[in-house]
């Protein structure tokens, strides 16, 4: 029997990217993503300037997304959009859009939790043909979180561990800004890196307790050790830059490893995979590919475009509640904190 073919058209506007996708099941039709450039003067997402650029690019966005997908709002099954979390005046512009969309063409309307959205970009369809088996575990790595998720199935998802204080993405941001790079730091540490040594610098671990994270001593003692160092000799960040970055970057993949090590021990699953916007990073990757080899661990890992932050993953989160018929109404709202799973 051929397969049904759903359309949801995603809507992401949770931070400073303005993000519209088509998706086809699980696959991906377009992925169009308008990322704000006037945030990096300022050295951080500025939220009032990121909800006035929602508003400009929300509707050139869902145009260019439905074209590149070639087909017609007619043609859409569902309206799936970040409810949250994120900055409120950024997810009022996705939501208010859904809402308008979903009533001016009578078709459903699908409320997507952002950090579950992360996840499921793991189940977009991708050229190695590799999707998880549950349940696995996700490190879920981005700018405004750092989890390790248990992941039992498309409804069930347990944060086992999380930060107690900043997320991983904002230790290589505020690092960065340190050091001062451009916002955000994260992906020009990770070039810069390539380049240095990492056994160059030692910067001290966290202990902490469990399978939970904290970033906010790295980022102290970074800063401290870039001023007594800078006291002795101005240029000394530019004449070290590589070696900096690469010894950051290895010390935040350490903390991450450490604990995402000692949950796979815990719960004895080998299945394991990374999201969110950190999950770019080459190092991470390469280290949790390295570790299919070393460790025996099946690693999964999603697609450049799927890993910062882009509506395809809102659109295949909404595919899968469309199938178990989770719908919302036009009495929802927009979240900046909502509870994890
Ligand atoms: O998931 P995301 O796009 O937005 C949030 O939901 O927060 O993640 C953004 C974060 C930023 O902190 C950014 O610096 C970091 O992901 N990031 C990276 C890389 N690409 C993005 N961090 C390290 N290496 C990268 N290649
Ligand atoms: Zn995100």
């Amino acid at each position: 029997m051929a397969q049904t073919k759903t359309y949801i058209l995603g809507i992401e506007s949770s931070c400073d990217d303005t993000s519209a996708a088509v998706s086809l099941n699980t696959q991906i039709l377009s992925n169009v993503i308008a990322t704000q450039k006037i945030h990096e003067q300022y050295g951080g997402i500025v939220p009032e300037l990121a909800s006035r650029a929602h508003l400009q690019n929300i509707i050139p966005v869902v145009a260019e997304a439905m074209k590149l997908a070639g087909v017609t709002l007619q043609d859409l099954d569902a309206i799936a959009f970040t409810k949250g979390p994120g900055l409120l005046g950024s997810l009022i512009v996705g939501t208010s859009f859904a809402k308008a969309l979903s009533l001016s063409l009578n078709k459903p309307l699908i409320d997507v939790h952002h950090m579950k959205a992360h996840v499921m970009a793991l189940f977009i369809d991708n050229e190695a043909n590799r999707k998880p088996n549950f349940p696995f575990l996700c490190l879920t790595v981005s700018g405004g979180h750092t989890q390790i998720v248990k992941v039992s199935s498309f409804q069930k998802m347990e944060v086992i561990g999380s930060t107690i204080d900043d997320a991983a993405g904002e230790a290589f941001d505020k690092c960065g800004k340190i050091m001062g790079l451009s916002y955000p730091g994260g992906p020009l540490i990770d070039k810069l890196a390539q380049i240095g040594n990492p056994s160059r610098f030692q910067f001290a671990k966290p202990k902490v307790d469990g399978l939970n994270y904290s970033f906010s001593g790295l980022k102290t003692s970074f800063l401290y050790f870039i001023q007594a160092e800078t006291k002795k000799n101005k240029e000394f960040v530019q004449e070290n830059l590589t070696d900096l970055c690469a010894s950051l970057q290895q010390t935040i993949l350490d903390i991450l490893f450490i604990k995402l090590e000692k949950a796979v021990q815990q719960e004895g699953i080998n299945e394991i995979a990374i999201a969110g916007g950190v999950s770019a990073n080459l190092g991470l990757r390469d280290r949790l590919n390295s570790y299919e080899k070393t460790k025996g661990w099946k690693v999964y890992i999603p697609e450049f475009q799927f890993c910062t932050d882009n509506a395809g993953m809102i659109a295949v989160a909404g595919y899968y509640h469309y199938l178990a018929s989770e719908f919302t109404d036009l009495s929802v709202y927009s979240e900046s904190r909502i509870s994890l799973f």
